[in-house]
């Protein structure tokens, strides 16, 4: 049988585009900005997403284009050896984050919900409809929802389901948040929450960078899809006349737009309701958004438009993170795609339940994947695509540009060395923090034996 290709190069960008606009945009961007400083670590988080994030990206994109396979046959087939296991780590990162991100995008099926029937407003308060919706019974079904939701996509193909998807839903993401957008900008705290989201300063910067780098680099990867495989594996499905760095840049400004965007949405709206945007963890964006909104004018139609388009972006993301899973089961084991969707996703859905019984899993897995497992595969793909085959991975890059000349070597010594040792300080900050993390869980656990 005929590996499956996509129908046309915007249905290849789309899809990259969906993968990248998620949670990530909507659900970490925003306090991410907050707890680290407002505009400040804007300019951090876009001067990496141009220097650190485009050049990995353009790296996965060579590597599934070249060998059109799977990310664990994609990378046997570049390197050889050794190098085979970092296609496992990349299939089971994916298996990981994909079971908390579709117990929180169960959350955003329940928000959805609370919108229209006006449940959040009835609770007394919106702190106390987030436990409700956080765990239990309710959560585990609304997991099993979204997963049914990803396995429906993912299983009716390449071109029948994810292109076809993918081209409602970013549209209908860009749409309805342009929407939002104009909203907030009429609010009344619009102009203090532009000033606090737009202009940096300075002085903060400089006092603040060692927390301030290794935020907007997990960042940046995290909102990219870089780090285990989906871009390798979505360009495994691309035919060789296609221009990578154009789609590239593409798909860099069109989530970046996003993220921007979220702002421009978020912060007026919490502004303008006198929620501090700083309350963090994982309930923050949905604790202050409802709260938010029920104070304003047309609050419940705003609730449903933004939990609306968090719940397509986050599922035009879990598709990826699937499709990593099942494209390895397809190539490497001759599996049929419907059973090997299947199996995929009840086995990641089981790995979600604890998910759904205490939120403090959200950040054990969260941390561990995020912070440690993205950062490490990425940096191993950097040294693997800069350092061992450079010549090959400009050579590829070439097909469908022409001769890059010096460009081809600029793009290969930022990945040799100021993206690699971004990577390397981000690992070390990742371990320590997890380290510190895991001893506070430990002894808060004594505390209450
Ligand atoms: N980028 C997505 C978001 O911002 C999440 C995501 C999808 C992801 N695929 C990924 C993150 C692969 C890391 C790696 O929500």
């Amino acid at each position: 049988m005929a590996r499956e290709t996509w129908g046309t190069r915007i249905g290849f960008i789309l899809a990259a585009v969906g993968s990248a606009i998620g949670l990530g945009n909507i659900w970490r961007f925003p306090f991410q900005v907050s707890q680290e400083g407002g505009a400040a670590f804007m300019v951090m988080y876009l001067a990496f997403i141009i220097l650190i994030g485009f050049p990995a990206m353009l790296a996965e994109f060579v590597v599934g284009r070249k060998t059109e396979l799977n990310t664990v046959g994609a990378i046997r087939d570049f390197a050889g050896g050794y190098w085979q296991y970092l296609g496992g780590l990349f299939v089971f990162i994916g298996f990981v984050i994909l079971s908390y991100y579709s117990v929180i995008g169960g959350w955003v099926l329940r928000y959805i919900l609370g919108s229209v029937t006006g449940g959040y407003a009835a609770t007394e308060s919106a702190a106390a409809y987030f436990g409700m919706v956080a765990t239990g019974t309710d959560t585990l079904i609304a997991h099993a929802v979204f997963m049914l939701l990803v396995i429906g996509i993912v299983a009716l193909g390449i071109q029948q389901g994810i292109e076809l998807g993918v081209k409602v839903m970013v549209p209908a993401i860009l749409a309805i948040f342009g929407i939002l957008a104009v909203y907030a900008f009429t609010l009344p705290g619009a102009g203090e929450a532009y000033a606090y989201y737009l202009s940096p300063d300075i002085g903060y910067i400089m006092q603040n960078w060692q927390s301030l780098v290794p935020a907007a680099a997990g960042q940046g990867f995290f909102t990219l899809s870089l780090g285990m495989g989906v871009m390798i594996t979505y360009a495994s499905y691309l035919g060789d006349d296609k221009n990578l760095g154009i789609d590239g840049i593409s798909i860099v400004v069109l989530n970046t737009s996003v993220s921007i965007l979220t702002g421009l949405v978020v912060f007026p709206i919490l502004f303008s309701a006198g929620v501090d945007p700083a309350t963090s963890g994982p309930g923050a964006i949905f604790v202050s958004i409802a709260e938010a909104v029920l104070d304003l004018p047309f609050g419940r139609v705003v609730g449903l438009l933004f939990f609306l388009t968090v719940a397509i972006a986050a599922l035009s993301s879990a598709i990826s993170l699937i499709e990593v899973v099942v494209s390895y089961a397809i190539d490497e084991f001759g599996m049929d795609r419907v059973k090997a969707t299947v199996i995929a996703g009840v086995a990641i859905f089981i790995l979600g339940v604890p998910v759904t019984m205490n939120t403090v899993f959200i950040n054990l897995y969260d941390i561990l994947a995020a912070q440690i497992l993205l950062v490490l595969g990425g940096v191993l793909l950097m040294v693997l695509v800069s350092w061992l085959h450079a010549g090959e991975a400009i050579e590829e890059l070439e097909q469908g540009i022409g001769d890059l000349g010096s460009i081809g070597s600029l793009w290969i010594w930022m990945v040799r060395v100021p993206v690699i040792l971004v990577l390397l300080v981000s690992l070390y900050l990742g371990v320590t923090g997890y380290i510190d993390f895991l001893t506070g869980a430990f002894a808060e656990y004594l505390g209450t034996l």
